[in-house]
């Protein structure tokens, strides 16, 4: 009873004098979960939220990896209109904090120790100052490689561990009338497709310069060349439909027979597991090559909104976020694994337990690394900087070399 959502229903009461004046816990929540494994997801946290009384107004923004969402968020704040409750990660939720519009939901963290049940990395994301300013809902790795299991035996391929091998594989399916790689071109695609290349390409210690720190020597290195050459290679390995395709129509393709191979996040997962695919059988799941784990945590942040109501929604929502039960449920559905760490991962499906397994050696081993593809590394200007230039190049005929001068520029002039 330390929340804020204790607080409010208490004074709402005494100050109003009856119990019918607090209509209950309400949020308003902008999300981009849209597509069917997302649907699905979402539906668990609906439903707990509505099972504890509260109401919940959809906010649902269309458009993978967010980039709608945010504009949306943009607008709305702008407008003095803030929804409750927001779908925000990584220096995104600081960005916020700075402007001084977010709620401190340090009332609940404490009350339900978060401290103590979140890896200091994701609890880091977590806290803005002092205070708790949004809650975690899982974590979602972002270097797969995701196959149609039929396709590959019906061929004699292997899942490839190298970027080489993806290749010779590639050419072999290509030659076979079949489309090697599903994807689909839009600007956050081409950035986790890029993203993960320069994972297996540079090493983690690399992708640390060049994608985190944004050391001038690594970005215009012979490395960050090599890695722009293996996008054009990938780029023959696309359909001649492959623009403005959105993801999970592309992990369809891979569903359906018609492409064998998906370079997508572990929400990939979501979609073959809402179609009632298996793992191991109907599809595989393996990290793309190399070494190293790119994380992406989705989490919620709570904006600063009037009345007692919406506060008791925040908190209740925040409460359930992190409830030990959801984290399973909702993660199972979701293609990810729990953000908390005491959640038995016994029922989730073998990629999930690779997916956990090769997040804590890479933890022990300094290799576990924010995706910068999906905003946990860098500020907007500066990742959307890195993008428009992986996107140029992708969808041009631009030599490395060009591309490396102008990702060299394009992030000296977002500083
Ligand atoms: C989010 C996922 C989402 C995916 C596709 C990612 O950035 O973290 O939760 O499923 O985008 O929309």
């Amino acid at each position: 009873m330390t929340f804020r959502f204790a607080l409010a229903a208490s004074t709402a009461l005494s100050v109003l004098g009856s119990a019918a004046a607090f209509a209950g816990p309400q949020a308003e929540v902008l999300h981009w979960w849209t597509s069917g494994g997302e649907a699905k997801s979402v539906a668990v946290l609906q439903q707990e939220f509505a099972e504890n009384g509260g109401t919940w107004t959809d906010m649902p923004v269309a458009g993978g990896g967010g980039d709608a969402a945010m504009t949306a968020l943009r607008a709305r704040v702008l407008s003095g209109n803030a929804p409750t409750a927001v779908q925000l990660k990584g220096p995104a939720i600081q960005e916020w904090y700075d402007e001084g519009v977010l709620a401190d939901i340090s009332g609940v963290a404490k009350a339900e120790g978060w401290e103590n049940l979140l890896p200091a990395s994701i609890a880091g994301h977590m806290k803005c100052g002092d205070t708790w300013c949004a809650a975690p809902v899982n974590v979602h790795r972002v270097d797969w490689i995701w196959a149609n299991a039929s396709i590959l035996a019906q061929n004699g391929i292997e899942m490839p561990t190298t970027w080489d091998e993806f290749n010779a594989a590639a050419e072999k399916l290509q030659a076979a009338g079949i489309i090697p790689l599903a994807h689909g071109g839009q600007a956050w695609q081409d950035a986790t497709l890029f993203e993960t290349v320069v994972l297996g390409i540079g090493g983690p210690a690399f992708f640390q310069k060049a994608l985190v720190d944004l050391d001038e020597s690594a970005l215009k290195s012979d490395t960050m060349v090599a890695a722009f050459d293996q996008m054009r290679t990938l780029r023959g390995y696309v359909d001649a439909n492959f623009s403005g395709r959105d993801w999970n129509l592309a992990t369809a393709m891979v569903m359906n027979g018609e492409a064998a191979f998906q370079v997508m996040g572990d929400w990939a997962k979501g979609e073959f597991l809402a179609a009632g695919k298996v793992p191991g059988q109907d599809f595989l799941c393996a990290s793309t090559p190399g070494e190293g784990y790119l994380y992406n945590v989705d989490s919620f942040a709570m904006f600063k909104v009037a009345g007692d109501d919406n506060v008791a929604g925040q908190d209740l929502l925040a409460k359930l976020i992190m409830g030990k039960n959801f984290q399973k449920v909702f993660n199972m559905n979701k293609g990810s694994i729990p953000a908390r760490t005491d959640v038995a991962l016994d029922a989730f499906d073998s990629c999930a337990q690779l997916s956990a397994a090769d997040m804590a050696a890479s933890s022990a081993s300094g290799s576990l690394l924010p995706s910068y593809a999906h905003g946990m590394a860098l500020y907007g200007p500066q990742s959307g900087a890195i993008t428009d230039v992986v996107t140029a190049h992708f969808n041009s005929e631009m030599s490395s070399a060009d591309a490396v001068a102008m990702l060299v520029a394009a992030v000296a002039n977002s500083r």
